[in-house]
């Protein structure tokens, strides 16, 4: 039976990118591929809080661990919201750890003893990088009027530096 033009339109291979709001297909794919990167480093930073809140030590011990908690929570919190925002657009996120340790740009801490000092030092870093992939996001949205994506980033910034300003003030302190 010869197909029918309705049938031959239903066979077309659905494309990658589905523009699911109203942002062109240009403008889903670059804020997914930002999103992508960001929540695969989302996911690094809260998984290196919780070590550093698992085997911190020593003076003020109480103090970090709590710190360090709290923090994790927090960067724990907007991993379901970026990935979502993915979805939103109609884009696809991170699948698994595999897929986070490729696209993650903050290193890893793998090392069997760290002290106090060098935890929240590296913790504060990779906040304030966090910060600059957050902006650079921000930009991307901006670009393409995502105003609801760029909201959520806004958050995200403001939330980062508090989380650097406490761990600058406690290392001032230290
Ligand atoms: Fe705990």
């Amino acid at each position: 039976m010869p197909k029918t033009a309705a049938t031959q339109v239903k066979e077309q291979p659905k494309p990658a990118v589905e523009a699911m709001a109203d942002l062109s297909l240009e403008g889903v794919a670059e804020i997914s591929a930002a999103l992508r990167p960001l929540l695969a480093d989302v996911f690094a930073l809260y998984l290196k809080t919780k070590n550093f809140h698992w085997h911190i030590a020593g003076r003020h011990f109480r103090d970090y661990h709590l710190l360090l908690d709290e923090h994790a929570e927090q960067i724990f919190a907007m991993t379901d919201d970026i990935a979502e925002r993915a979805r939103k657009i109609g884009a696809t996120t991170i699948h698994s750890i595999s897929d986070i340790s490729k696209h993650q740009r903050l290193k890893d801490n793998n090392e069997e003893s760290v002290s106090a000092e060098k935890m929240l030092s590296e913790v504060r870093a990779d906040n304030r990088e966090l910060t600059r992939f957050l902006r650079a996001t921000h930009e991307i949205c901006e670009k393409y009027n995502d105003v609801a994506t760029a909201s959520l980033v806004e958050t995200w910034i403001d939330q980062t530096e508090r989380r650097t300003w406490f761990l600058s003030e406690v290392l001032q302190n230290h």
